[in-house]
């Protein structure tokens, strides 16, 4: 059909990872890694953090200042908002297992300051083995996407978040897949309707994905 978009894997779900491992095995792998050289400037290597047996796992981008310096995922003020919307949505942050496409958080030192800088493609490619790991461990009903790197490391290239945010992906991967917004966009929009009309729109994503929690197929 003219204009319609077929979503295909993206680099972490286009191969397979670790057969027979376990979570913590992966995670005691990880913390080796030097894929990219971003762990040459980061604190330390920020895993992916919940129970080992999830239904619903929330993918971002990559550890900010707060997250790197705790070695922990969304302990800053996106996770706050985070944490707080999931709860609007039915579900308590402790119950859902939380990760990053990246690992290490890559910044641009301006004096004392450390300000994200996005990771690009080559780091997102290296990377994306360890969430396509964690995944194939965890075994999750639903997986979120928040905002548009993790988007694309899961769904390749194609995927436009404005466009497939909020309706649930089956690209046969035995997990719904599910796009929406990162919620540090939040903290950015300065009007205050626009900024609780997308709120509540963010919530509404995460209700989506809280139904959703029985596997495809
Ligand atoms: N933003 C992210 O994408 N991940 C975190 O862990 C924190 C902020």
């Amino acid at each position: 059909m003219p204009g319609s978009v077929t979503l295909k894997a993206g680099p972490a779900l286009a191969t397979k990872h670790a057969a027979g491992a376990s979570l913590s095995a992966v995670k005691h792998q990880a913390h080796e890694c030097q894929r990219c050289d971003l762990y040459k400037y980061a604190t330390q290597l920020v895993f992916g953090e919940g129970p080992d047996v999830a239904k619903l796992v929330l993918v971002g981008e990559q550890p900010g200042d707060k997250e790197d310096v705790a070695g922990r995922p969304f302990v800053g003020p996106a996770g706050t908002v985070l944490t707080e919307c999931l709860r609007e949505a039915g579900v308590e942050r402790k119950d859902c297992y939380l990760t990053n496409a990246v690992k290490h958080f890559k910044y641009e030192q301006r004096g004392k300051r450390r300000l994200h800088s996005r990771p690009n493609a080559g780091e997102v490619q290296r990377c994306a083995w360890w969430l396509g790991a964690e995944l194939e461990q965890i075994r999750p009903d639903v997986v979120v996407a928040l905002g548009a790197t993790a988007a694309r490391t899961l769904l390749g290239a194609a995927v436009k978040v404005t466009r497939d945010r909020g309706r649930p992906i089956d690209i046969g991967r035995g997990f719904w897949l599910l796009v929406t917004i990162h919620p540090s966009y939040l903290l950015r929009i300065r009007d205050r309707e626009t900024a609780a009309r997308q709120r509540r729109d963010f919530v509404d994503d995460l209700k989506t994905a809280v139904k959703l929690q029985t596997r495809p197929g």
